[in-house]
């Protein structure tokens, strides 16, 4: 048993120190969302805030090509009604074709389409960009850890939603001997997994979305929303997947009692 203990503390110990010299960032903001531990839920107005952020700002450079309209419509996500996603859509321009004369063309978005790339291909992103294509961003909550090895991390097990904020938070003015090194086009945050220098410009600024329901519009807030909306688009069956885990400890805890019962009546005689 004290092997075994001496053996777990061991792993412990190793894991969270590879994490730690696979990061070489500043670790992620600690802040808390609504989704964090085991019982967490998303909250939807902040989904559609969230959503409202990634659709005035960040579509203008990145796509979600895992993510369709009408899944903004489903079951534990920012729930948009039908009608809401149709319109919503259709403010998207998705390449389609080749029509009767073999030519590609322009056409609103529907509901089935998927968040496009503004650009038309992955060379064109890089040039628009000082050479590196943003990213898709689908999935960029489960791709970024942001862990800081802690208890506490490990409970709720998000870190990606805080990366991300902590990225969108985190440019800051670089000291002048920082300023020296910064590569031609490239922007200083302390955050950024791949060197401190980033191809992205800082993309918020205070009062930038205006919210329906009034909510606050700081740079801190706008990337709390956006954040929390990227991490239901790489998990959007969350709730469900919490749902089911708890009804399965339910099952084993009643199941566990029952056999223990059992096993007593069984054996009573032989002692
Ligand atoms: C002007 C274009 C532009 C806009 C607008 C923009 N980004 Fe980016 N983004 C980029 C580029 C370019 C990169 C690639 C940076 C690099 O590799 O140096 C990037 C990278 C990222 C990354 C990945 C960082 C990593 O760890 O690899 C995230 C996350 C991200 N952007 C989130 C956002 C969010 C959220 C928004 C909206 C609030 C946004 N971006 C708006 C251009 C943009």
């Amino acid at each position: 048993m004290k092997k075994f203990t001496m053996l777990l503390i061991a792993g412990l110990v190793s894991f969270t120190g590879a994490s730690f010299a696979a990061e070489n960032a500043t670790p992620a903001k600690p802040i808390s969302f609504s989704f964090e531990g085991p019982f967490g839920t998303f909250d939807k107005a902040q989904l559609q805030r969230g959503y409202k952020v990634y659709k005035e700002v960040c579509s203008n450079c990145h796509s979600m090509r895992l993510v369709a309209f009408r899944n903004l419509a489903d079951h534990g996500g920012p729930g948009f009604t039908e009608e809401q996603v149709k319109a919503l859509a259709a403010t998207f321009t998705v390449k389609d074709g080749p029509d009767a004369e073999g030519n590609m063309f322009d056409r609103p978005g529907l509901a089935s389409d998927r968040f496009p790339s503004p650009f038309p291909n992955e060379q064109a992103a890089a040039a628009a960009n000082g050479g590196a294509a943003p990213p898709d961003l689908s999935l960029i909550t489960k791709a970024r850890e942001g862990w800081h090895g802690t208890f506490n991390q490990l409970w709720s097990n998000i870190g990606g939603p805080q990366y991300v904020y902590s990225l969108l938070t985190g440019y800051e003015e670089p000291s002048e001997e920082i300023k020296k090194e910064t590569p031609e086009g490239k922007h200083y945050n302390p955050y950024f997994v791949s060197g401190h220098f980033i191809s992205m410009p800082p993309p918020l600024a205070d009062g930038q979305v205006t919210f329906d329901d009034g909510a606050p519009n700081k740079v801190d807030d706008m990337a709390r929303d956006v954040s929390a909306f990227l991490a239901w688009t790489a998990e959007p069956k969350m709730e469900e997947r919490k749902q089911l885990g708890f009804m399965v400890l339910i099952f084993l805890s009643v199941f566990a009692g029952l056999m223990y019962f059992v096993k007593k009546k069984i054996w009573r005689d032989a002692h």
